[in-house]
């Protein structure tokens, strides 16, 4: 078993480990840099089907939710295209608003979850077009989808989703520079700095990966906390929920992931010194507004965990964990890596069953 496991303790462990090669390979064959556009083999829209659409809905359960709200901010910001996030459960007993112009992006690690095939159904049955983003070839969503972007993120065991996530998020990226060509709101030279950019994110995963250590210690700070709260803003806050997610899944705590700014409207009454704060910072527009945050947390002598690609940060933090930069876009997956180690090793230490976290099913086929 250990070799299956590659020489590591857990399939989790593998697998957050195998992210820089699954990001390599879903990135094989898909950047065009001479064209400054991307190729999506299976994705069988045509530039005139991308530039009429009106709409996106983008539609999961669980961590790929959490994908699909970084990939709202991805489209929209590059695409110009209002898109609506929705988990499937939700989705598919509300009556949506569904035209031939709307187009669903089902989002599924399995391909197989009962609630987002349905979702599928619905948006198909009203006469919209549908693509899946997948890990797993051939599965039931894809077959009834138009068409496909598949994650080449390699088969994921632990139950608790860490490469497909990232993966997802590489998917989302060359789909919104897709479409962004096909409507024309991206340049070809746009494009070729955003592929320029793709190709050092597995380099920066790996890089990211060297903090291991730092947070196997800071786990041990940390284990006997009873409540976590995740705050994150912009496309980090869907990192923020993930993050949470992690640490609920496999080590049992009570974790809730936060917008950032939502704070001082409820869950800053929480915070005392036994409740610790994870804070994604990253260098963008709301950096100086997030810096407040972990000030106000640590105001009220609450723990703060940073995750942040800046410098300057040691006197806001407890425990600071510095991650590479890349575009703004593609944070979110250099921001997720250390949250997955330091679920991982929380969880280890409490002796947790890492792969098989109770109740839980890796994927969900019943309603
Ligand atoms: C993630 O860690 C979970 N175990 C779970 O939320 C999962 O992401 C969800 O069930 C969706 O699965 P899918 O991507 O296979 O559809």
């Amino acid at each position: 078993l250990m070799a299956e496991k590659g020489g590591y303790k857990h399939f989790m462990l593998k697998e957050i480990h195998e992210q820089p090669r699954a990001i390599t390979d879903t990135l094989a064959g898909r950047l065009r840099e001479e064209e400054g556009d991307v190729y999506l083999e299976d994705l069988k829209l045509s530039d005139a089907d991308l530039s009429g659409l009106e709409k996106i809905f983008i539609i999961a359960c669980g961590t790929s939710w959490h994908a699909g709200l970084v990939g709202k901010f991805m489209i929209e910001k590059h695409c110009r295209i209002p898109v609506e996030v929705d988990i499937a459960s939700e989705f598919r007993y509300r009556d949506p608003i569904i035209g031939p112009n709307t187009l669903t992006v089902l989002i599924s690690q399995s391909g197989e979850t009962a609630d987002t095939l349905a979702a599928l159904r619905e948006a198909k049955g009203k006469g919209g077009r549908a693509v899946a983003v997948c890990n797993v070839v051939e599965s039931s969503i894809p077959r009834e989808c138009d068409g496909v972007i598949y994650t080449h993120a390699g088969p994921e065991i632990g139950v608790a989703s860490t490469k497909a996530f990232t993966t997802q998020l590489v998917a989302l990226f060359l789909f919104a520079l897709r479409l962004g060509r096909a409507r024309g709101t991206l340049t070809a030279e746009q494009v070729r700095e955003f592929a320029t950019a793709l190709a050092t994110l597995p380099r920066k995963v790996e890089e990211t990966l060297e903090l291991n250590e730092q947070i196997e210690a800071i786990a041990r700070d940390f284990m006997n906390a009873r409540d976590f709260l995740y705050l994150g803003r912009g496309n980090q806050y869907p990192a923020a929920l993930e993050g949470a997610l992690k640490l609920k899944e496999i080590s049992y705590i009570h974790a809730e992931g936060y917008p950032a700014g939502e704070m001082k409207h409820g869950p800053i009454a929480l915070i005392d010194e036994l409740m610790p704060v994870v804070v994604i910072a990253t260098e963008n527009d709301t950096f100086e507004k997030v810096v407040s945050n972990m000030e106000e947390v640590q105001a009220r002598a609450g723990r703060v965990i940073a995750v942040t690609d800046a410098e300057g940060l040691c006197d806001k933090a407890d425990a600071l964990l510095v991650i590479p930069r890349i575009v703004d876009d593609l944070m979110p997956v250099l921001t997720s890596v250390p949250l997955q180690l330091l679920a991982y090793h929380i969880a280890v230490l409490k002796g947790t069953d890492v792969d098989q976290p109770r109740n839980l099913a890796k994927s969900v086929t019943v309603e």
